[in-house]
């Protein structure tokens, strides 16, 4: 061993020895809502951070450090890690659907940002029984929300490097009281499904489980037979074992850790020819009450509503579509590709169509263009908002869409709220970041027009597609498009709690 490496071996066991498996090293699991004021983030939180000393930042072939375990989310300062960059996840893993039971290997294809003496990953429970790096035993120790992985030797920065996480164990699901839902990993009868949006991945997969690293993934599940196992993306191959069959799915776009998922149980899949050359895929549960031999009629327009989009938005991002159905949860989340909608919501002939609106439209904003960080959330919740408005204004007419935006500014103008573009944690999923989001896009096609609106609308997402945006961002986009200077009205509309007039569209 060469002396540099020497001295790297001894910091390593400096840094580490204040480490142990008792002493959480990361901040405590519980979210704290966030004590920032309206100012907008300057800079999207990168994965450099460190939790050593400032100088040893990122410096290409500078100091070793050991990766920061926050990725510095201001409301989840818990998510994510620093020093390096996911390309890919292999989840290999066999579902005990009836058990809801997990066991398989995460395997992580990460470029090292810094050079590392160690690094984490978030993972909440679950039994870990080993862990190599580039095919080496690495050394761990866990705390609450994280591991603490110690390869053998500092990985050098810029160099490209495949962590593989052996564990098994029962997820479980998280009740998030601010939110009134359960998320995380649902176990059903004879199903499984996992909802992790935000900050639930972590409990079944081990990652960095924040939207500003997006990664590709292969899904490869066993299930026992006659059970399926669907996933994100292309279903690649089908493997069938000794009672058992393995599901291969490709998720060749960039997603975020929350948007991965799995769905288990009987299920029927129907294929049907979307828009566009995009395949449409559903999967009913066997026993769906209104029939698994057809989709159910809030899925019938669905291709329309493609098409309506990507004349809106542009391009569809991805390259197949289409809903899981699952039973007993009274909620939908835009899971890459594969929709998980509530069975209730489903047959509701109030919310059906709308919820499939608005789901589809988070494809463009939130699965392709992610936000940068949780604060932002109201650039997937206000667009898919404004998507379902946009979906009014094509099936029921201009009045219809502006009746709709009225009732809402009115209902929005008689309850207290924050505001959207710092809604705080508990409001992360409240109203002023869906209905005053959707308002905001509304006020801003009425502001600077409908030609320079959609353009910008459509600037933005080419400009972003595939990675992450801030509301910074976005809001650039807009003046430039515009050439105006929007400051007052982003001000007015985002980040002040006193909800504008509601002006009206241009003739
Ligand atoms: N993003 C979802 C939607 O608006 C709502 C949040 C779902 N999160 C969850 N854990 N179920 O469609
Ligand atoms: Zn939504």
């Amino acid at each position: 061993m060469s002396a540099p490496r020497l001295a790297v071996a001894l910091v390593v066991v400096l840094a580490l020895a204040g480490c142990s498996s008792e002493a959480p090293f990361s901040t405590p699991s519980t979210a704290q809502p966030s004590t920032t004021s309206g100012a907008l983030p300057t800079t999207t939180p990168s994965a450099g951070t460190v939790t050593s000393t400032p100088g040893e930042t990122s410096i290409a072939g500078g100091m070793p450090i050991v990766g920061s375990s926050s990725i510095g989310d201001p409301y989840f300062p818990a998510l994510g890690s620093g020093g390096f960059d996911v390309d890919h996840y292999l989840l290999d893993l066999y579902i005990d659907v009836d058990e809801g039971w997990i066991s398989g290997t995460t395997t992580i294809t990460a470029d090292a940002t810094s050079t590392l003496l160690a690094f984490s990953l978030d993972l909440i429970g679950l039994e870990v029984s080993s862990i190599t790096v580039d095919g080496l035993p690495a050394d761990f120790t866990r705390s609450d929300t994280d591991i603490l992985i110690e390869p053998g030797l500092p990985i050098p920065t810029g160099e490209r490097f495949v962590v593989a996480v052996t564990y098994e164990g029962s997820p479980e699901p998280v009740l998030v009281p601010w939110f009134g839902l359960v998320s995380g990993w649902q176990n059903r009868s004879g199903a499984t499904f996992v909802v992790a949006e935000p900050d639930a991945a972590r409990g079944w997969f081990p990652g960095n489980d924040h939207p500003s690293d997006k990664a590709t993934f292969t899904l490869r599940y066993t299930v026992d037979d006659p059970y399926l196992a669907i996933g994100n993306g292309v279903l690649t191959s089908t493997l069938p074992g000794d009672g058992v069959t393995t599901y291969v799915w490709e998720m060749d776009d960039p997603m975020t850790t929350y948007l991965a998922t799995v769905v288990t149980g009987n299920y029927v899949r129907i294929d049907r020819e979307g828009p566009g050359g995009v395949p449409l895929r559903d999967f009913i549960p066997a026993d769906f009450e209104g029939g698994a031999d057809e989709v159910p009629a809030a899925f019938d327009r669905v291709g329309e509503m493609i098409e309506v989009f990507s004349d809106t938005f542009g391009p569809y991002p991805f390259d197949v579509y289409g809903h899981a159905i699952v039973d007993g949860y009274p909620g939908a989340l835009e899971t890459q590709t594969t929709v998980i909608i509530g069975s209730s919501i489903v047959d509701s002939p109030f919310l059906g169509e709308i919820v499939v609106a608005h789901e589809l439209a988070h494809m463009w904003f939130g699965d392709s263009v992610s936000p940068a960080t949780w604060q932002d959330i109201w650039l997937n919740e206000g667009f898919a908002t404004f998507g379902e408005w946009v979906w009014i204004e094509h099936a029921d007419g201009p009045e219809a869409m502006l009746a709709t935006v009225e009732g809402t500014h009115a209902s929005m103008s008689r309850t207290p709220h924050p505001a959207p573009g710092d809604p705080g944690v508990p409001e992360l999923f409240g109203d002023s970041v869906y209905l005053r989001g959707g308002l905001t896009l509304h006020a801003l096609r009425a502001e600077v027009g409908d030609d320079l609106f959609f353009e910008a609308l459509r600037a933005y997402y080419g400009r972003f597609a595939g990675g992450t945006a801030a509301t910074a961002d976005f809001i650039a986009v807009a003046e430039e498009v515009s050439n105006r200077d929007l400051t007052a009205f982003f001000d007015a509309w985002l980040y002040s709690t006193e909800l504008p007039d509601l002006p009206t569209i241009p003739e």
